[in-house]
């Protein structure tokens, strides 16, 4: 039987493996460097439908899933007896797709007698910024703003982490999506409110979000319902209406008080440094912006790459390289999950054991 700490290596080249939503990935790093980094998206095949539908995501990950990780493999250089351990993500997510990734990693690590590790969906999008600066270290805050999470949250070691606050209803990824639909923009709706919002001014009234009073903890269901109903409202009044107009100021609404809790819990934590993580943290405003009141508050901002910000395999690689320092590896029992809680991400992963 595999041991995996009598093995435990400096630099580990550590093969990741995503298929939690529409993304099959994977992805290979040694230490903290991204060997390759391959995805194959059935977002087109999504679009179609205005969303993701699971069945057709599941297939799309059955269909892709051998051939981009050997594509990884092979474009890393590398063989597959050089592989030290298989990360694979198992949760929060598709149930049908996770258990793609799941059942191959586990065939894959089983077949080649390597060490299996379990990460958290979210916990990768956290260590997506190891990546951008490999000599990263705790204590820092993050930004997590994904399809699914909004929060800020302290991280004080690689193993321990406090949640500042998060959304009371929706993520800010969601309202993205769902503004998108109704200014009937194609699936995914995030980058194309990016892309309308660049011809339009924030000139629309939004409703105040949840600044100061509301602590750490954001709202986007109010935000979200006020646009929703302001373009209803002109339509069946029968009035044009600037749809630029309505995605910048969305945009400036949903972005500017994430920046601002980020740099308030940076400030409150006594940390020197930011992070950001998650598929929102892929918009160009959010990140003009963050860069901007970091450098105003003297704070170093870590931000990972675009391509690491939204789904991917290198940061479900980065995320098991911390899991492989901590000695967390799973068993051969490992399941998928289609929900862990925001606070699950402070602990060890179910299913996994500690040595
Ligand atoms: O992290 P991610 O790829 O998947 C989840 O774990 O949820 O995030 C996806 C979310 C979607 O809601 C998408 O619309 C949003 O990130 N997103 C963006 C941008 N790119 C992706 N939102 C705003 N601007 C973008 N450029
Ligand atoms: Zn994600």
């Amino acid at each position: 039987m595999y041991s995996p700490i009598a093995d435990k290596k400096k630099n580990p080249i550590i093969l990741g493996i995503e298929s939690s939503c529409d993304e099959t990935a994977a992805a290979v790093i040694r230490g903290r460097e991204v060997l390759s980094n391959e995805i194959a998206s059935s977002a087109d095949i999504q679009a179609l439908y205005g969303g993701v539908v699971p069945e057709i995501a599941s297939r799309a990950h059955t269909d892709a899933i051998a051939k981009v990780v050997e594509k990884a493999v092979k474009n890393a250089g590398i063989t597959y007896e050089d592989i030290d351990a298989v990360a694979v993500t198992y949760g929060a997510g598709l149930l049908g797709a996770l258990l793609v990734g799941v059942s191959f990693a586990k065939a894959f690590a089983f077949a080649l007698n390597k060490p299996l590790i379990a990460v958290n969906h979210i916990r990768g999008h956290l260590s997506a910024a190891y990546l951008h600066e490999p000599s990263l270290k705790p204590p820092f805050v993050t930004l997590l703003a994904s399809g699914g999470h909004t929060a800020v949250l302290y991280t004080k070691t690689e193993a321990e982490f406090e949640i500042l606050g998060a959304t009371l209803d929706d993520a800010v990824g969601e309202a993205f999506d769902k503004v998108a639909r109704v200014l009937g923009l194609k699936y995914p709706g995030g980058p194309n409110i990016e892309k309308l919002a660049q011809e339009g001014k924030a000139v629309i009234p939004m409703p105040k979000m949840l600044k100061g009073a509301g602590g750490y903890n954001f709202s986007y269901s109010g935000l979200k319902t006020a646009v929703i109903n302001y373009c209803h409202t002109k339509e069946q009044k029968g009035e044009a209406y600037n749809k630029a107009d309505v995605a910048c100021s969305f945009q400036s609404s949903a972005l500017d008080v994430l920046v601002e809790k980020t740099v308030m819990g940076a400030k409150e934590k006594n940390v020197s440094c930011v992070t950001a993580g998650g598929g929102v943290v892929a918009n160009g405003y959010l990140r003009e912006a963050l860069k901007k009141a970091c450098d105003k508050a003297g704070l170093k901002l870590v931000l990972p790459e675009k391509r690491y910000c939204t789904d991917n395999a290198a940061m479900i690689a980065s995320e098991g390289l911390v899991q492989y320092n901590l000695g967390n590896f799973a068993e051969m029992t490992l399941n998928a999950k289609a929900s862990i809680p925001l606070s699950a991400t402070l602990s060890t992963p179910q299913n996994t054991i500690r040595k």
